[in-house]
């Protein structure tokens, strides 16, 4: 007997997903994004909270209404979610029906459980650019 939650699989909609902070938006972001949405026919991103940051220890300097916004912006985004907490990404995948959880290299293996309910894939990062980088380079 099915229940009545969206599962994965229940249309023929190719569901993607990632997940960050996307702070001060550049184009390692978009890459990863628009490679993202490649791999299927929607793209859901989630993005971490500030308070969720808080508990990383890595403060952004765009609130998250301003990232998100700009995030939902992009012609490759369908839907941003907020990312409250590193467990929710399992509730995420069963709940929103998504196929295909998307990453970037940086986080290769961390995700593997997730394997037992969607495909997950990490895609290679962009050389030479990151938030950290950019607020370096602006204050050097
Ligand atoms: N990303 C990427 N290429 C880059 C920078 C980021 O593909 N040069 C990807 C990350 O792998 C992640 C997503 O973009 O999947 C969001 O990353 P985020 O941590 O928000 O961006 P960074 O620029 O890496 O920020 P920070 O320096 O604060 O870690």
């Amino acid at each position: 007997m099915r229940g009545t939650a969206p599962t994965p699989g229940d249309d023929m909609t190719v569901r993607v997903m990632t997940y960050g902070t996307f702070d001060l938006l550049h184009v390692g972001h978009v890459s990863l994004l628009s490679r993202a949405r490649a791999l299927g026919d929607e793209l859901v991103v989630a993005v971490s909270t500030d308070e969720f940051n808080a508990t990383k220890g890595k403060g952004a300097y765009f609130p998250w209404s301003e990232r998100a916004a700009m995030v939902a912006a992009l012609r490759c985004v369908d839907r941003v979610v907020p990312e409250h907490r590193w467990e929710q990404k399992a509730h995420d995948v069963v709940r929103l029906g998504v196929d295909v959880l998307v990453m970037g290299d940086d986080w290769v293996g961390r995700f593997d459980e997730l394997r037992a309910l969607c495909d997950v894939v990490y895609l290679p990062r962009t050389p030479g650019i990151s938030t950290t980088r950019i607020k370096q380079d602006l204050v050097a």
